[in-house]
């Protein structure tokens, strides 16, 4: 109990990084636990936070964004570009008569207009739900529906290794069949392509956000007033839509990007590599960096277009002092080969940060060595959708960081390593489940429509305890320092990118020539997992070859999105089931990872292996 007195009073003095139109009465209620509500009584205005504030203090000239398109145009945007965009924008909205608690959806490629969109949804109340401009339209239908969106903001096309790739005729796609809750559909003309318009539903950003007025005044919303959803992969086929609210997530988002980054503004150039389309591009491009007052890059493309020296031209052109971004993308990096970012002036870089999953010591190295010039600390954060922000990693003041390991969570945070009936292991030697036990501001409040899924998924496992279960193991060191050893259920992490094997299973299922579908995540040399697909036919189905697991892998790109797409695909007589009609999906890694075959006493045919391990 004391524990969390000091905790409260932690937490209450992060809260006051932020302006608050009234303040609160409780720091934390945990009455309804798990469902927190932090800073109860409190209101605030996540926009105002994020930009009014600065402004009014005098730095309306500060650039916030250093905008760097794809083909190579660019803007700067300041502090008061950044507030007469967002203000016209929400006096769009307010327009459309959208109101306080509505939902609206964003399904943009990283242009200014999709951030300025996310904080005119903050501004007016409104719950976003940004949709990643790879997913497909018919992921987008599902989460338009799901959240009930009014209002879908897009642009006419993407930008993609110098290609104009349609965009708003996914939303069109999406939208075409039976009624769906919107109204209105509000298009940023990015790419020049050729775009149908629905008359009295679709409309041109540059008409209308373009001619709004660019004063608004921003109102206070309580504390728990929810910020967005995001859609994110679990063990079913169906996406849990993550609810996080306004001031506890705030409040987090900023403390972690201030302490972790040890980032001040007037000084940094901050750049964080990631989407918006994911939780990374919401709490450490939007919310945390620019509550934070930073200048930062936002950049739209590939990092190998026109070449893979543009990252590296990038942090040379802007003097990049912190750059945040992905294993997979280090791993890449290391491919190419370290003449590429030997060629430029990386000098600038003071911190590395790393996120999405284990990065392997040997990436670790080559990260600090060759982009950091052997300076630079590496801060390896974890955490998820569901946390908000970041809760373990190193501090960059403390040198001890080891490659690999995340090491401890960050003050304020509590976490265990307990084995499967939940029995503490201890803080040395240990390796089991890893836990939060003590309730964090920036917590997700639920999933959105589906409370029980939320009881059940994250909390139900350790109820007694009242510990929340994250559903990754780790490993504690003999120092007691933490390394997260990656999903123990069934959800692979591919690229960074969060996947259920049983979303693509479904789709392999959907094609009339799939009987069954089994999908495992194989261990990959730089994507950290490849995904492997078995699949049995049905009997009309002749074809067995190449044309037909070529036309399974573009079914899966078609109805999630190609960051989905199977590795392998092996087409196999039977899959291997225990007694009880599981499917072994160990002994599925096993043949894909070509290892021996471990324990197939349990399958109800063990023959089957043999047929499958000869593919
Ligand atoms: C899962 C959450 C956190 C934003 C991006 C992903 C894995 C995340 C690390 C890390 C080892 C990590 C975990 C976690 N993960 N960061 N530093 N080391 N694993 O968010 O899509 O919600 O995925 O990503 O497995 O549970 P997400």
């Amino acid at each position: 109990m004391s524990n969390m007195i000091t905790a409260t009073e932690f937490w209450a003095e992060q809260a006051g990084r932020l302006h608050w139109a009234q303040p609160w009465t409780r720091v934390l209620d945990w009455d309804g636990a798990p469902f927190a509500r932090w800073f109860a009584g409190g209101t605030l205005n996540v926009a105002y936070n994020c930009i009014d504030r600065h402004v009014l203090d005098g730095h309306g000239d500060q650039v916030a964004i250093h905008w760097e398109g794809e083909p190579g145009d660019t803007r700067d945007l300041t502090y008061s570009d950044l507030l007469a965009d967002v203000s016209r924008a929400a006096n769009t909205l307010a327009g459309l008569g959208l109101r306080s608690g509505d939902r609206v959806a964003i399904y943009m490629p990283m242009i200014p207009e999709a951030i300025v969109s996310m904080l005119a949804c903050a501004r007016l109340g409104l719950v976003h739900s940004v949709v990643f401009a790879g997913f497909s339209a018919s992921a987008l239908r599902q989460r338009v529906d799901d959240a009930e969106a009014r209002l879908v903001i897009t642009s006419d096309g993407q930008w993609r290794r110098g290609n104009a790739a349609p965009l708003k005729a996914a939303v069109d796609e999406a939208l075409a069949e039976g009624d769906s809750t919107v109204e209105h559909v509000l298009v940023v003309r990015r790419t020049g392509i050729d775009t149908a318009m629905t008359s009295g539903r679709d409309l041109w950003w540059h008409e209308t956000v373009a001619n709004a007025s660019p004063e608004h005044e921003a109102q206070a919303f309580d504390a728990e007033h929810p910020l967005f959803i995001l859609y994110t992969s679990g063990t079913t086929g169906k996406p849990k839509g993550i609810l996080h609210t306004s001031g506890g997530y705030l409040t987090q988002a900023a403390y972690t990007h201030e302490v972790v980054f040890d980032h001040r503004p007037g000084r940094d150039v901050y750049w964080c590599t990631a989407d918006i389309g994911w939780v990374t591009g919401h709490s450490y491009i939007v919310y945390g960096p620019l509550a934070n007052r930073v200048t930062q890059v936002v950049y739209e493309g590939t990092p190998n277009f026109p070449d893979e020296h543009r990252h590296f031209e990038i942090i040379e052109k802007y003097g990049v002092t912190i750059y945040y971004t992905a294993p997979t993308l280090v791993r890449t990096f290391m491919k190419w080969g370290r003449e590429i970012p030997a060629a430029h002036d990386l000098t600038s870089l003071r911190l590395l940060g790393s996120v999405g999953e284990p990065i392997n010591p040997e990436a670790w190295r080559w990260y600090r060595e060759v982009i950091g010039g052997d300076r630079t600390p590496i801060v390896d954060t974890w955490w998820q959708t569901e946390t908000g922000a970041i809760m373990i990693s190193p501090l960059p003041g403390t040198a001890n960081a080891k490659p690999g390991a995340a090491m401890t969570p960050v003050p304020g945070i509590h976490a265990k390593i307990v084995d499967e009936d939940g029995n503490d292991l201890g803080d040395r030697d240990a390796d089991g489940l890893l836990v939060l036990t003590e309730p964090w501001p920036s917590m997700a409040r639920g999933i959105w429509g589906d409370p029980q899924r939320f009881r059940e998924t994250y909390w139900d496992r350790f109820a007694s305890a009242g510990w929340y279960f994250a559903g990754d193991g780790a490993r504690l060191d003999a120092d007691g320092d933490l390394w997260i050893m990656g999903r123990v259920d069934d959800v692979m992490n591919v690229s960074g990118h969060r996947i259920s094997t049983a979303e693509v299973e479904s789709a392999l299922v959907g094609h009339s020539g799939v009987a069954e579908a089994a999908v495992v995540g194989a261990a990959d040399a730089t994507t950290g997992q490849g995904i492997v697909a078995f699949v049995i036919l049905t009997a009309e189905t002749a074809d067995t070859g190449a044309d037909l697991v070529h036309e399974l892998k573009a079914e899966v790109s078609r109805e999630i999105s190609p960051i989905a797409r199977p590795r392998d695909i092996h087409v196999v007589p039977e899959l291997p089931k225990t007694r009880s009609g599981k499917i072994m999906r160990r002994l599925l890694r096993d043949v894909a990872e070509g290892r021996e075959l471990g324990d197939i006493s349990t399958l109800v045919d063990p023959d089957v292996f043999a047929a499958i391990a000869r593919r």
